[in-house]
């Protein structure tokens, strides 16, 4: 497949994604890659497919002692530069392919072999450094477009459809504050339903949850969109990560970082934050995958430029590129 937006940077794990010396496998752009990490919490990353006869690297183990990950079909071993390990011996040069990482805190972003075109964003490690990491949900491949998948989270007119169940949001408006390049921050009032004792039993997030909320939505194009969530009691920043596996999936995951009123707060709560996340992850997968082919809308609704600006920088990727790099 043709590379989508080459050069930008891709979030393709938090380290606790990856668990210790075991094989993780990653799709992107089309092209598949096997990471690892060691109990020292580095990390390795190769070209999925074996040199030798081509068997997938993810399908071996890795070997503790070397830091190799193993072939599952005649067992050559390569470390993470790709040197070759035979018979005790070490090749005098690489043979499988890498892939370049960058690593920010728990962070591994890749531009997937690609000059980079635009910088790591910064706003991830702020977060993590302000906020408690509470856990990484709603892991998922969405059997849809990069661009489809992308712009869902742009979109602001889709709470009272999609998200009508559990959520039962009756109205949201939404605004630009601001819009600088690959950087959005838009304003969002959501007027909620009255919950019954039952369904706060079920997810007590959402007891704590005020009937009118004024969100944020931080957006970084084009791998990143935190939701931010202020009530008295939880403070939110809620990363919705996205990357291009193939031209037809897309791969998403939750990084859940918050800051609660109090400690038993956060004992009570961090699940069923997940858990909710994870349920609109789940109510945006069901709408995404049963989308016809993108057309031309004969129809605008209201707050739509938000969307319409987002599709605009993936459109104008070279020059935006460009520009970011010149
Ligand atoms: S295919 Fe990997 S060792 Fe032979
Ligand atoms: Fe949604």
């Amino acid at each position: 497949m043709q590379a989508i937006l080459p050069g930008a940077p891709w979030l393709i794990a938090h380290k606790s994604m990856l668990g210790i010396n075991q094989p993780f496998k990653v799709t992107l752009n089309g092209q598949d890659y096997v990471l690892w990490q060691n109990k020292t919490g580095q990390v390795s990353a190769l070209n999925n497919v074996c040199p030798h006869l081509q068997a997938p690297l993810s399908n071996g183990w890795v070997c503790q002692e070397r830091n190799t990950i193993t072939c599952p079909f005649h067992t050559l071993e390569f470390d993470g530069q790709g040197y070759l390990y035979q018979d005790g011996s070490k090749s005098n040069a690489p043979i499988a392919e890498t892939l370049d990482l960058t690593i920010v805190g728990d962070l591994i972003w890749t531009y997937g072999g690609f000059e980079p075109r635009l910088p790591i964003p910064q706003l991830h490690e702020k977060i993590a450094e302000e906020y408690d990491f509470i856990g990484v949900t709603a892991e998922k491949r969405i059997k849809s477009n990069f661009l489809t998948s992308l712009l869902i989270n742009y979109d602001h007119n889709h709470q009272n459809g999609t998200h009508r169940e559990m959520f039962q949001v009756k109205s949201c408006r939404a605004e630009f504050i601001e819009k600088d390049g690959i950087y959005a921050l838009v304003a969002q009032t959501a007027e909620l339903a009255d919950y019954t004792p039952e369904e706060i039993a079920a997810n007590p997030t959402l007891g704590a949850f005020p009937k009118i909320m004024n969100n944020f939505l931080e957006y970084i194009f084009p791998s990143s969109q935190f939701f931010r969530l202020n009530t008295a009691d939880i403070k939110t920043y809620q990363g919705h990560i996205l990357y291009p596996e193939t031209e037809n999936s897309t791969k998403t995951f939750i990084l859940m970082y918050a800051k609660f009123s109090k400690p038993e707060l956060k004992e009570m709560l961090q699940e069923s934050l997940l858990q909710i996340a994870a349920v609109v992850v789940e109510q945006d997968t069901s709408c995404l995958e049963s989308l016809y082919p993108r057309a031309k809308a004969k129809i605008r609704l209201k707050s739509e430029d938000i969307m319409y600006y987002a599709q605009e920088l993936y459109q104008n990727w070279e020059n935006l590129a460009a520009a970011q790099t010149t």
